[in-house]
């Protein structure tokens, strides 16, 4: 197939308006939202920072730092398909569409505080996005990534929910040039960038018993399912099978870790 790494995330490869999109948003903050809030209150996320939220999605960690920053603080939400977040009318939040690899920095900044997750990983000009992240960091500012990681796919017990699952990562690295091994070397894109107090952490959610990970999954899987063929990746029974598995009650395995990196500029 021709166009390898000619398209981004948004050309009908992933995003878009459809209630399935929005489904698989809501699966995904129901699994990550709890560990990510965990991170960003663990660090003093408190009351009067301004942050700004990359690849905001349906804006469920931009909703909780506008209630915990409250009125003397400001979020900015940005991403480059506000569809999902044109809804939200939340107090001291702002929702800007903004696209993260070549637009200025928003009005607000410096930032107290720069969180994006499931953002970078499929950006190819992730390492020149960091840098313009850490410049919009005022001094004493945090910034904190989170990536999806594959490592723990190869070691799967089930073969057809290990194939799929690589499926889903050939298919992104192909298509928009995702890399899921980059977050493997956490935190030192953060060091590179002489950051301090940097620090690292994973979420490994358990996908099965038909819980939010394996509906986000099954609907990652579903969306992608032309293209991993388009691909010839895997066999229409792999991920027939696959999406069976990820509905049975009974079936639990590992999928993608999120990998978590955080660190401060300088005072
Ligand atoms: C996997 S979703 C994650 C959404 C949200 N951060 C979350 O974790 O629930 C990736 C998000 O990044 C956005 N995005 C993709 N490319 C972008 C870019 N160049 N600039 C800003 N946002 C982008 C997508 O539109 C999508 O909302």
């Amino acid at each position: 197939m021709s166009g390898q790494q000619e398209l981004r995330y948004t050309d009908d490869v992933l995003g878009g308006p459809e209630a399935a999109e929005r489904a698989r948003l809501g699966a995904m903050a129901t699994v990550c939202d709890p560990t990510s809030v965990r991170v960003l209150d663990e660090l003093g996320v408190a009351a009067g920072w301004r942050c700004l939220e990359v690849g905001a999605g349906s804006g469920s960690i931009a909703v909780w730092l506008a209630e915990r920053v409250a009125a003397a603080g400001q979020v900015v939400a940005t991403d480059i398909d506000t569809g999902h977040l044109t809804d939200l009318t939340v107090p001291h939040l702002t929702v800007l569409r903004h696209d993260i690899t070549r637009d200025p920095a928003p009005d607000a900044a410096p930032f107290d505080l720069i969180h994006a997750r499931f953002v970078l990983e499929h950006l190819p000009e992730r390492e020149g996005v960091l840098d313009r992240l850490a410049s919009w960091l005022r001094p004493g500012g945090l910034i904190v990534i989170e990536s999806i990681a594959g490592f723990p796919l190869g070691s799967s017990p089930h073969p057809q929910f290990g194939r799929a699952m690589g499926a889903i990562d050939q298919v992104l690295a192909k298509t928009i040039g995702t890399d899921s091994t980059w977050a493997r070397r956490f935190p030192g894109p953060l060091v590179d960038r002489n950051l301090v107090d940097v620090g690292t952490t994973v979420h490994l959610p358990t996908t099965g018993g038909a819980n939010a990970s394996a509906l986000c999954w099954s609907l990652t899987l579903t969306r992608l399912r032309t293209r991993i063929r388009e691909f010839d990746l895997v066999s229409d029974d792999t991920l027939d099978e696959a999406l069976e598995l990820l509905a049975d009650p009974a079936f639990f395995d590992l999928a993608f870790a999120t990998a978590i990196a955080w660190g401060r500029r300088p005072a």
